[in-house]
């Protein structure tokens, strides 16, 4: 697998492949790479000709006080699981590269709608940053189709609607949850948790899995079942942020409706979990 750095050294390969008529597949990510985001690389490759991933902690996505410093940076060991996992490329830039300007100064990208809620409610212009970055990275990879993870539930939707409404050529797929075999979900952010949060944290998962119950043995009160939920993940030791129950596409759920979605986001001490359940 070769590495780039660079959106010229990046071009000149993908112009390379692409004379050749390779479908090119791309899996954005900010490294630390577990079994989670290398499911992705191997649904690239089931898709793609040539699958692309790209490591790049997205500072525009981090808000004041939030973790963009102490983010995990593990290229190396990156590198190394990307290789044996059969990816093609990896495209790892440095800040100045995506954003040559300031932050402040830059072209951003909005998605209304379904922004504002959920993630977008407790982390404002957080989801201005995702779209923003995986724009840029479609502008520059074109890839044929582009994988993402069911595990941010809300991204994927935003993602959805944005190549939709700027008219990329994309296909986008994505992948069902990966999770630890206590069902704890993967994530970059898990080793932030000490060994007692660690014990405690497949009690999100628990809670997701006791709604999705509920609303199968009939319970139509979704209100009341989101918040005896919060309930629950308080006494589990959580801070919950939201636990809501909505349609598949994000919007406000009736008891009829499906298929549906259980959405979580809670804190551990200094970690901030999040966690979903698809109700078909
Ligand atoms: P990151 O958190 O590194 O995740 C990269 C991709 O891996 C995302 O599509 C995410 O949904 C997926 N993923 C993470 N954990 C997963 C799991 N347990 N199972 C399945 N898929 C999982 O999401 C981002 O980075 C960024 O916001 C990014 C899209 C790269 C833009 O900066």
């Amino acid at each position: 697998m070769r590495q780039v750095d660079t959106i010229a050294e990046l071009r000149r390969q993908l112009g390379v492949w692409r004379l050749d008529g390779a479908r090119i597949a791309l899996v954005p990510t900010m490294g630390n790479l577990h079994d989670g985001h290398l499911r992705l690389v191997d649904v690239g490759r089931t898709r793609a000709d040539r699958v692309v991933v790209s490591v790049f902690v997205n500072p525009l996505q981090f808000g004041p006080g939030e973790d963009y410093d102490r983010y995990p940076r593990t290229l190396d060991r990156d590198r190394a699981r990307l290789t044996e996992r059969g990816a093609d490329l990896l495209f790892a830039p440095a800040v100045a590269e995506i954003y040559p300007r300031t932050l402040a100064e830059s072209t951003y990208v909005e998605v209304p709608g379904i922004t504002e809620t959920l993630c977008g409610a407790s982390r404002p212009g957080h989801f201005r940053g995702v779209a923003t970055v995986v724009t840029k990275l479609f502008n520059l990879v074109q890839p044929d189709v582009a994988v993402f993870g069911e595990k941010d539930y809300q991204q994927l939707q935003v993602i959805r609607r944005l190549t939709a409404d700027l008219n990329f050529p994309i296909e986008i797929v994505g992948v069902p949850i990966v999770r630890e075999p206590d069902g704890l979900a993967m994530s970059s952010r898990n080793g932030y948790l000490t060994p007692a949060e660690r014990a405690r944290a497949p009690a999100l998962y628990r809670a997701l899995c006791e709604a999705r119950d509920a609303i199968a043995a009939g319970e139509s009160d979704f209100a009341a079942l989101c918040r005896r939920q919060r309930e629950r993940l308080r006494q589990a030791g959580f801070r919950p942020d939201y636990f809501e129950i909505r349609r598949a596409d994000l919007a406000e759920a009736a008891p009829g409706d499906r298929p549906l979605v259980i959405l979580a986001a809670a804190w551990l001490g200094r970690t901030r979990l999040i966690d979903n359940l698809q109700v078909p």
